[in-house]
């Protein structure tokens, strides 16, 4: 292939394989006396790190594994493309505290976390995550993240060896400014920079397969049932250990959600087929601005850069329900507009009705630096130009606390020997009954790191 024609598209290809490659992949040990365990019965398909979803958390561990122990073979099996997912709908940024100088600290991003998810809360989980978020973001913008930049470039970011000072702005329940974006993109910009990670790194992608069954008799994982989306086929995979990576369960809410459609919680329904817990499983988390037709999602982002909610009176009601106003946590925020609605004082009718969200006075030119995909998702949606009216929108269904029950933050290890899980498909409760915004992203690249290390241990 010629370097001028070469697109990203054949750079995807040339990270894929098929389940019958697997042993000419180099990713099997066919030479069973080789093999530590002395090989496997009937030569079925094995790779030693199996990671299940291609995520943020899913990327991170494939990548860790590789960097822990370059000879240690992993496939990421995905429902799809590696680069569309939930990941990318997380567009406000991703928390983690660079900077000390404006007073800002592990402790007060773990205590906003704690406070944020109604004190329910593994805090020990919290403190720590919260303390491996700040030097994750530098690990982000070396690994090739677009972030938007300070404008002081860098005075900011010295302290944590952030290069260039990362731009960071507010999101709900936080009391500093430690959300660090790419415009109103960070999830999607995020997303593909974990991608060409994991690829130049030599993780394997087993496209259009999706997982049914976990093998663990006698609490160790040996292995896993797939099946190809595309032609129906069962394949049996063995493997030394596995991540479960698979997201959350909110298109069950699928009338309203800003989820893409894979998010159906497959992973941890096998989980607990295999005998794991399912912690939290009623934490689901409905973010507030949901856009009118469909709820695709209208980032908090909008309201961390002054955006603001009213009501059919045109009264901005949030101040009627928490001090922080529009910058409340998500659950109070879309608790007070379902209040709203309920009470009379929203738009239109049953499952249409809304309030309105307005950033009009942050002016063109903001709008379009800082907030130009929703203006995109805006004019797709509701045929509205938010730089001229204001957006209809209502709560939908965006994160699940709950997941898979982990047994160890330090290596996000679970109840049966080799089988790990990552971001929003695991649960240790760092985020409680509502997790914050900016928290998501955090949440898959730290814990998809740890349980990468883990499975590669
Ligand atoms: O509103 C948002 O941008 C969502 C971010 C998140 O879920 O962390």
């Amino acid at each position: 292939m010629s370097e001028s024609n070469f697109n990203r598209r054949d750079f995807l290809k040339s990270a894929c394989i098929s389940v019958g490659a697997l042993s000419l992949s180099g990713c099997v040990d066919t030479d069973k006396s080789k093999s530590a365990d002395g090989g496997n019965e009937g030569g079925l398909p094995s790779v030693d790190v199996l990671v299940i979803g291609s995520g943020g958390a899913g990327l991170r561990a494939a990548v860790a594994v590789r960097k822990n122990n370059p000879n240690l073979s992993v496939v990421v099996a995905t429902k799809m493309m590696p680069s569309r997912n939930a990941t990318c709908m997380a567009e406000g940024g991703i928390n983690g505290v660079t900077s000390f100088s404006g007073g800002d600290s592990y402790k007060l991003h773990a205590y906003d976390t704690v406070k944020g998810g109604a004190y329910l809360v593994d805090q020990d989980a919290a403190i720590k995550f919260c303390e491996l978020a700040g030097p994750t973001i530098a690990e982000m913008d070396y690994i090739g993240t677009l972030f938007s930049r300070n404008a002081s470039g860098g005075v900011d970011g010295k302290e944590s060896g952030v290069p260039g000072g990362v731009a960071q702005r507010f999101m709900g329940g936080a009391s500093k400014k430690r959300c660090n974006y790419s415009a109103d993109k960070t999830g999607h910009i995020l997303m593909h920079a974990c991608f060409d990670d994991a690829v130049s790194n030599g993780v394997k992608f087993l496209i259009d397969h999706e997982l049914l069954e976990i093998s663990a008799p006698e609490g160790k994982c040996e292995g896993v049932v797939l099946r190809n989306i595309q032609t129906g086929d069962f394949y049996p995979v063995l493997c030394k250990a596995l991540v479960i990576a698979t997201g959350g369960y909110t298109r069950m809410f699928y009338n309203r959600t800003s989820v893409p459609y894979i998010a159906t919680g497959d992973g941890i329904a096998a989980a607990l087929r295999a005998g794991l817990g399912f912690s939290d499983p009623e934490m689901v988390q409905f973010h507030p601005t949901g856009i009118k037709s469909g709820g695709a999602l209208i980032t908090e982002a909008a309201r961390g850069e002054g955006g603001y909610l009213l009501n059919n009176k045109g009264e901005r009601f949030m101040k009627n329900y928490h001090e922080k106003m529009e910058l409340a946590p998500r659950d109070v925020v879309a608790r007070a507009i379902e209040t709203e609605i309920r009470e009379g004082r929203g738009y239109g009718e049953g499952l249409g009705a809304y309030v309105l969200l307005d950033v009009r006075h942050l002016g063109k030119d903001k709008i379009l630096k800082a907030l130009p995909k929703i203006r995109h998702t805006a004019i797709l949606f509701e045929g509205i130009d938010l730089i001229e009216q204001p957006i209809p929108i209502r709560p939908t269904a965006h994160y699940s606390m709950g997941g898979i029950e982990v047994s160890k933050f330090d290596d996000m290890s679970t109840k049966i020997s080799g089988l790990y899980t990552a971001g929003e498909a695991s649960c240790i409760s760092i985020h409680g009954a509502n997790r914050l915004g900016g928290n998501s992203l955090t949440d898959a690249v730290v814990t998809g790191k740890l349980a990468g290390l883990g499975a590669a241990d």
